[in-house]
């Protein structure tokens, strides 16, 4: 039998939209304090994006500075999938927007909608899509523009969340590096948890839908927090398994940045040392689908992933879905 195909990363980049908000900006506009945001959360600020600004203008740069890394031309790319969980419009999907600001011309394009795991299915995605034979070279990208689904006067979900885009071009690989394995799961029971409840098909827009906010994040901030917890450390540890990598042999970890108390929970769970666990929620709040990849490219900014680095993903999110990666840079 053939071995399977090994799947890697060949180019990571990021973009986040200019204006910064801090949480002593948000003292002034709701009952906050700087003191109860970094406590809970471990947000100082987050990026907004522009008024003009839509997701695929974020996930195109994004898109754009993970090929120049990968050294491709946009026609090079096979598909483009981009997990939103804030798409431009309903349809078409935001990937054909990307698709088309880029030039990738040969590329098909689709969403993917898996809450903050969306990144990580897209990646998954792309190791089926080419070990399947269906595609070469295939574009990841996770953006979110998640300040303009917020309600501001609700200060339990409008601190946490902010705008940005990361990318990962995902090819074939020819060496040691690639996925070493993955899992990934839904309970759709719990979807009541976190969601935006209004503007699709079960409540379409109506003037009602609108004056009672229905068209902005709602969450049960304490129920998803104990979720998050115990399946981002079930899913590290099942894909720890399927990879025969023991914890000890994880080099970096990279949880998605929901809240520091969460990353730190499951890092004690699974008992992956503090310093090995990767952390930029200070910086850009909860950017969902983005936080990945952008953890990708500043820890090889930062010259951290080397060949044989050894490195976790963990997310977890609204579905709910969760999913984990082991990889070997
Ligand atoms: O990315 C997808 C997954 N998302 C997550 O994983 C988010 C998970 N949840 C969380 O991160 C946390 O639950 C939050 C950060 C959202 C909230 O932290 P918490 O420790 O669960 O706080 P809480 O909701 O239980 O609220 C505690 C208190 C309440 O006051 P009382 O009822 O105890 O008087 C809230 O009204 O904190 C109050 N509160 C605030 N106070 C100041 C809630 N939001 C704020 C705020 N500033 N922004």
């Amino acid at each position: 039998m053939d071995k399977k195909k090994r799947v890697k990363i060949t180019g990571t980049g990021f973009y986040v939209p200019d204006q910064i908000l801090t949480n002593a900006d948000l003292e002034k506009i709701i009952d906050t304090t700087d003191e109860w945001i970094l406590t809970r959360s471990g947000i100082r600020e987050r990026r907004i994006a522009r008024e003009d600004q839509a997701t695929s203008d974020l996930c195109i740069e994004a898109g754009r500075r993970a090929l120049e890394d990968a050294d491709l031309e946009p026609s090079e790319i096979d598909a483009v999938i981009v997990a939103t969980n804030s798409p431009d419009t309903m349809f078409p999907a935001t990937a054909c927007y990307v698709q088309s600001g880029l030039g990738a011309n040969h590329a098909p394009a689709f969403d993917l909608i898996a809450g903050c795991t969306g990144w990580i299915y897209g990646l998954i995605v792309a190791e089926g899509l080419i070990c399947a034979g269906t595609a070469r070279r295939v574009l990841v990208v996770g953006g979110e523009v998640l300040t303009k689904l917020t309600n501001w006067k609700d200060r339990g979900t409008c601190v946490l969340f902010g705008d940005a885009a990361g990318a990962a071009v995902v090819e074939e690989s020819h060496d040691e590096a690639g996925i070493l394995s993955h899992f990934w799961k839904a309970d759709g029971s719990l979807a009541g948890l976190l969601h935006l409840p209004a503007g699709g098909t079960r409540r379409p827009a109506t003037l009602q839908t609108v004056a009672e906010r229905l068209h902005t994040i709602h969450m049960k901030g304490n129920e998803v927090y104990k979720h998050a917890v115990k399946r981002m450390g079930e899913a590290s540890e099942e894909a720890l398994k399927r990879a025969q990598v023991s914890k000890d042999r994880i080099d970096i970890f990279i949880p998605h940045q929901a809240n520091s108390r969460i990353i730190e929970a499951v890092g004690e769970r699974l008992e992956i040392d503090r310093e090995k666990v990767y952390v930029n929620i200070d910086r850009y709040g909860n950017v969902s689908v983005a936080c990945i990849p952008i953890a990708l490219h500043e820890l090889r900014q930062a010259k951290k992933l080397r060949p044989g680095t050894h490195v976790l993903l963990a997310a977890f999110g609204a579905g709910f879905t969760w999913g984990a990666v082991v990889y070997r840079w």
